[in-house]
């Protein structure tokens, strides 16, 4: 199997957000420490390059989930990944005998481009043992543990436990928080599984398991608009977190947009996440969106033909018209020859 890890990807692995000294995910990541005493193990520095099997197979995700597809996972090889979650590492680090830890890192997924979308971000995993206890005491530890987060973070705003779904927890829950007039999702959670704490080699004991995504939080409480910003080596980015805390981002001018639209005939094997990385690789961090703005239906061919809107537009600067068209005309030329779609010109 071929790798699908692009050149800008692997430009960005080894980035350790979340170790950069007042970068907003490590403040948010900071912050969560302060729930955690000392008892909690930290592990910050486990390597993103894991196997299909922690992955995925002991976390009892079906063989034929979305998620394990190419289109959404990069692959280094058939059987190993870069990790899509920090759950990667449950299993592992309970077969190793740790009892309570936090594990803090970055995670990969081959997604669509928005502002809240960027193929790298950042998890907080969090995992408890509890030894011959029933699971009420268990569920009410891990509810008393993820209030304490929210009290934290969300001073004094309504937040509710809601049913949800995860293959390696039973039962599984969200926590959505009542933030700027509208119910958000901030976390995931539950009881491990069973047959997962088997797998682990610790069946008779019980766990509970959260976790959460470190730029969707700071995104909200920093008032974070574009998620391409936590990338953002710009001082007038980096300068305004020095204090460590917390603080409201102000955002500096906002520079021009350009629009370019490609249409093309989709084929069978046709895939948005694919088109994306194509975006992704030939625009980096200068595409800010991409949006399918028509579809049609040839009457007599039966072809389809999608056409998609691409917004580069920089954080930092100006964008010069030859540069865009050079982004573009490779973006055009790679879809044609790699995704074998024929354009419409
Ligand atoms: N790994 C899940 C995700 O990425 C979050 C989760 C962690 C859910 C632990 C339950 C327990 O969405």
């Amino acid at each position: 199997m071929k790798t699908n890890i692009t050149q800008n990807i692997s430009s960005k692995q080894n980035s350790k957000l979340h170790l950069q000294v007042n970068h907003p995910v490590e403040i948010i990541k900071k912050r969560i420490y302060k729930v955690f005493g000392s008892l909690f193990h930290k592990f910050e520095n486990l390597s993103e390059v894991v196997n299909v099997t922690n992955n995925f197979d002991l976390l009892l995700i079906p063989q034929n989930h979305p998620s394990r597809k190419p289109t959404d996972t990069y692959y280094v090889d058939e059987n190993t990944v870069l990790r899509t979650h920090t759950s990667a590492h449950q299993v592992e680090l309970l077969r190793q005998g740790y009892e309570q830890f936090l594990v803090v890192g970055d995670c990969y997924r081959r997604d669509e481009i928005d502002s809240t979308h960027y193929p790298v971000f950042h998890q907080m995993e969090g995992v408890k043992i509890f030894k011959n206890t029933d699971e009420l005491t268990v569920k009410n530890d891990l509810v008393e543990t993820i209030t304490t987060i929210i009290e934290l973070l969300f001073p004094n705003a309504p937040y509710k436990l809601v049913d949800s779904y995860f293959p390696f927890t039973t039962p599984s829950y969200e926590v959505e928080v009542f933030w700027n007039n509208k119910w958000i999702e901030v976390l995931g959670c539950g009881l491990i599984h069973p047959d997962v704490m088997k797998n682990a080699g610790r069946e008779n004991e019980q766990a509970w398991a959260f976790g959460l995504g470190l730029e969707r939080l700071a995104m909200i409480l920093f008032k974070i608009p574009d998620i391409r910003l936590f990338w953002s080596t710009d001082e007038r980015f980096l300068n305004q977190f020095i204090s460590g805390e917390i603080i409201e981002f102000k955002p500096y001018s906002k520079f021009p947009e350009c629009y370019k639209d490609i249409a093309f005939w989709i084929n069978e094997d046709y895939n948005y996440n694919d088109f994306c990385e194509l975006v992704r690789d030939t625009g980096k961090d200068l595409v800010e969106n991409v949006s399918l703005i028509d579809t049609f239906k040839h009457p007599k061919t039966g072809l389809t033909s999608h056409c998609y809107r691409v917004c580069y537009r920089s954080n930092e600067r100006n964008l010069t018209n030859k540069e865009v068209n050079e982004m573009f005309f490779e973006l055009q030329t790679l879809t044609s020859n790699n995704l074998h779609v024929k354009l419409r010109v």
